[in-house]
């Protein structure tokens, strides 16, 4: 456990928002929600799972005999696609819009449930042609495009688990994954775009694929139409192989626990964890947060959550609980400021959104631009907010309320993480008094708490550490291939119960603040990014003896990150250096993991085992004078880095 950190102490939050009375009369879920779960939790989750269409169903909610690994509804088959895609259409549904795609560059394109269903059906046809059977993993590098959805669903409706990795990662990054996960067939795009301009995805998969031939397969999309390197052996274009499909496709029906996808996140060491989320509880557990978070209703809503479907916000959030609940979603590809900063008003305006789903950190950004922006748009529909991602600080929540809600809009800052499938905890729109900055509590069938050191939970007006005690049906339940890290990250700190990573903290009405990793696990923009994966990039380059690196206080990204690099006597020029160390980084992992700064230092703090102190260099990373030197090897080491700190300025 993390021993380095203190919990941030908060003032009191005093402003408290009350749910508008007209929203609260029509809401989907009231207060009696909470005590009919706390009263039969089980229950619950078997009322909730009626969400879905089981061709065979479960005979028993929840085994927890083989804790930490939970199986949930026992006996159930289901298949993901139909529940998201078919099932609507039966019920007459098939002209409803299931997603307004608006392309970066202003193309669109509208698509309906029937629509969905016959490409979903196409693409599962194509990759039974390339040989995929259920279990075989899939593996998709692609820009936010509506092929991307219908990959994801044809793998599921043939029970081939996906990992879609972030459009933003590099080679290296894909190869591992691909290698992790024992993928092999492959689906990309030529590029896509971003800020005005084409990313390369293919040539970056095929850059990741040199050496493994293990890969059979890789389907491309057509979507920016740039040039690509062709290999006639493995590739294939989606337009060649899926277009000529049949458009049915015959339903399998799988295990309530057959493995739906694996989505890989960052831990505390250098290897990223592929985290395995299965088919009925994580059904169950994005459909109703769907419905009740963003108290949804199918045949009004537009809903848009603006995030990469490539992260679990976009997998629960823009795919399987919006279709799970015959959701009219709006799928955007680019960036908020391409071709202007008002992209993301605009379209709120042209779809009339009505439940927007976002990060602070674009909040934030936007309050940069200045409120004069979104004023120029009519956002009138809008009618619910959430954030999701980080901790969000008051002012950004108050803005956003005030200069997107109107003020009159319910915020809904959401807490939940890869791991854990769907929101946990969240105020609930029709019920909830919020206060900017908190999540207030663990949602009905859920139960969060926060723990001290020595696994007591705490008292109203303390910090701790986060814990959900009890298992949920949208949880993680492995990490691929390595069962014994799936327990020793989650299950070990707190025996039998769920260890979030997260500080957090009771005010004084009992309602829950998150403040932020505990561990050496950065939140750049809502992307989670471990400290080791960043440090061993570093050193992997020949010029770099040691590095450390720390997440620093940004304005805009919440953590931006900072890195403390010895340089090898061969590196001559410093400044070079630097710049060389932030392509390399840049390269290695991806665009996002690029140092905000490198310092080059001749030392760095350690403890008397060697352990480097990150909390000093995190002193000075964030300006702040240099905390309790005491534990350190050598004292002195701390007043070169200052002294080599104020040289440089
Ligand atoms: C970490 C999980 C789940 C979607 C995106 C991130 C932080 C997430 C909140 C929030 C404070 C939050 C936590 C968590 N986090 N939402 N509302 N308030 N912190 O998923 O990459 O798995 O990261 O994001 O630190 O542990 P992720």
């Amino acid at each position: 456990m993390a021993n380095e950190h203190t919990i941030r102490e908060l003032s009191h939050e005093d402003r408290t928002f009350d749910p508008p009375p007209d929203f609260a009369a029509q809401a989907n879920v009231t207060a009696e929600e909470y005590t009919k779960a706390e009263e039969d939790r089980i229950g619950f989750w078997a009322e909730k799972a009626q969400r879905i269409s089981w061709e065979t169903p479960f005979d028993e909610v929840l085994d927890w005999s083989e804790a930490p690994f939970a199986k949930w509804y026992i006996g159930g088959k289901l298949n993901a696609a139909y529940n998201c895609v078919d099932r609507h259409v039966e019920a007459g549904l098939g002209d409803r819009v299931a997603y307004y795609f608006e392309g970066e560059g202003g193309d669109t394109r509208v698509i309906t449930y029937a629509d969905l269903q016959r490409e979903v059906s196409k693409t599962a046809n194509a990759l039974v042609e390339l040989g995929v059977k259920a279990g075989d993993r899939v593996a998709l590098y692609m820009p936010m495009i509506p092929e991307t959805v219908f990959a994801m669903l044809a793998c599921a409706r043939i029970g081939a688990p996906h990992t879609v990795i972030f459009g933003g990662f590099s080679d290296r990054a894909i190869a591992d994954r691909v290698e992790d996960c024992g993928v092999e067939i492959v689906i990309t795009a030529d590029g896509g775009y971003r800020r005005g301009k084409t990313n390369a995805l293919k040539a970056t998969v095929d850059k990741a694929l040199q050496d493994l031939p293990q890969v059979r397969n890789v389907v491309v999309v057509q979507r920016t139409g740039q040039e690509v390197n062709w290999d006639d052996d493995r590739d294939i274009w989606w337009h060649d192989l899926v277009d000529r499909q049949s458009e049915t496709h015959d339903l399998e029906f799988f295990d309530a626990e057959h493995p739906l996808y694996i989505m890989y996140s960052s831990g505390t060491t250098g290897k990223p964890k592929g985290i395995m989320h299965t088919t009925g509880g994580y059904l169950v557990g994005t459909s109703y947060t769907h419905w009740a978070v963003f108290d949804i209703k199918p045949e009004t809503d537009i809903f848009w959550t603006a995030a990469d479907i490539g992260w679990v916000t976009g997998h629960s959030y823009i795919v399987y609980g919006p279709l799970a609940n015959g959701t009219t979603s709006v799928l955007y590809e680019g960036t908020p400021d391409t071709p202007h900063r008002g992209r993301w008003w605009e379209i709120v305006e042209k779809y009339g959104v009505t439940v927007l789903y976002c990060a602070p950190t674009s909040i934030r950004t936007f309050m940069r631009w200045g409120r004069d922006i979104p004023a120029k748009y009519d956002m009138s529909t809008l009618r619910l907010l959430g954030s999701v991602g980080e901790p969000i600080n008051p002012e950004a929540w108050m803005w956003y309320r005030e200069h997107i809600g109107g003020n009159n809009c319910p915020i809904v800052d959401t807490w939940w993480q890869t791991e854990n499938g769907s929101i946990l905890i969240s105020p609930l729109p029709g019920v909830t008094s919020t206060k900017p900055g908190a999540a207030m509590r663990a949602l009905p069938g859920i139960v969060a708490d926060i723990y001290d050191e020595q696994g007591q939970p705490v008292e109203p007006g303390s910090g701790g550490y986060l814990v959900i005690t009890e298992p949920w049906p949208a949880m993680l339940r492995t990490l691929w291939g390595d069962e014994e890290r799936y327990k020793k990250t989650y299950w070990s700190q707190y025996p039998g119960v769920y260890f979030a990573g997260d500080g957090a903290k009771y005010d004084r009405d009992g309602d829950i603040w998150v403040l932020g990793r505990v561990d050496d696990v950065l939140n750049v923009s809502g992307h989670r990014m471990s400290t080791a994966e960043i440090e061993s990039a570093l050193v992997a380059h020949s010029m770099v003896a040691e590095a450390a690196v720390v997440g620093a206080q940004d304005e805009t990204t919440g953590q931006a990150i900072e890195a403390f690099v010895i340089l090898r006597e061969s590196a001559k020029d410093r400044d070079d250096a630097v710049q060389q160390l932030r392509d390399h980084v840049r390269a290695s992992i991806g665009p996002i993991a690029t140092p905000r700064a490198i310092m080059v230092v001749p030392d760095l703090p350690k403890t008397r085992s060697g352990k480097i102190m990150r909390r000093l260099l995190k002193d000075v990373a964030e300006n702040r004078e240099i905390g309790d030197v005491t534990t350190l090897a050598d004292a002195s080491v701390m007043d070169a880095i200052q002294e080599e700190m104020r040289a440089r300025q």
